[in-house]
């Protein structure tokens, strides 16, 4: 399983560069970090060889495709995320056929994500912390989205999104899902155990008798 960082930090991606398969922003991360967006796109996807999704902000299909190309331009391996609905499902539709890499963003259903690869999208994004704070359950989103793609032998791949904690990750890859996306410190937390820090320095202590 591919593991995406989900920020637009050039300081926190430039730290993990080397060990990402990939990056996803937003437009509130985008917010967060000010100045220029098109700016901050290019320095993320010098940092980054992997796919690096930009957010449309136009709601209509005409608005989403000019701003699409526009971003496109940026660098080959920017991918273009496309809110689910239906203008953005024509949006994907003639990106698709331009050979523009789509992330279809914002699904919470299985059928949104079928109307997404029925649409030719590169990727889906199923949000499931923001499942998970509506009482539903975002990993059973993501267990039938793979089912279904692999009942039709769709290319679209899966990127696990609002992911909150580890094991939202753990899941992720005990469901086969390609890529998750993860925040920052959850990024971190994944390399993370309380006894290997402990190990190491049980080993280091034991090894101050032996001479070299
Ligand atoms: C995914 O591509 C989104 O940027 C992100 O995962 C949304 O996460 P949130 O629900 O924590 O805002």
């Amino acid at each position: 399983m591919r593991i995406f960082l989900d920020t637009a930090s050039v300081a926190e991606i430039r730290e993990m560069a080397d060990l990402i398969d990939g990056v996803t922003t937003n437009p509130s991360l985008v917010a967060k970090e000010g100045g220029s967006f098109r700016e901050i796109l290019k320095e993320i996807c010098s940092l980054v060889s992997g796919p690096v999704s930009a957010e449309v902000l136009s709601l209509e299909t005409h608005g989403m495709v000019s701003e699409a190309r526009q971003l496109a331009k940026v660098a080959d391996n920017v991918v273009i995320k496309i809110p689910m609905t239906v203008a953005g499902m024509r949006a994907v539709r003639e990106l698709s056929a331009e050979g523009i890499a789509t992330n279809v963003t914002l699904i919470f259903s299985t059928t949104q994500a079928l109307w997404a690869a029925k649409c030719g999208a590169t990727f889906v994004s199923p949000f499931v912390g923001r499942i998970d704070d509506r009482a539903g359950d975002g990993m059973d989103v993501v267990d039938e989205i793979l089912e279904v793609y692999g009942n039709y032998g769709f290319h679209t791949e899966v990127i696990v999104a609002s992911v909150r904690h580890v094991r939202h990750v753990v899941e992720s890859a005990l469901l086969g899902a390609d890529i998750a996306t993860v925040p920052y410190k959850v990024a971190l937390q994944l390399f993370d155990h309380p006894l290997t820090d402990e190990g190491i320095q049980r080993f280091l202590k034991d090894w101050e008798g032996v001479s070299s």
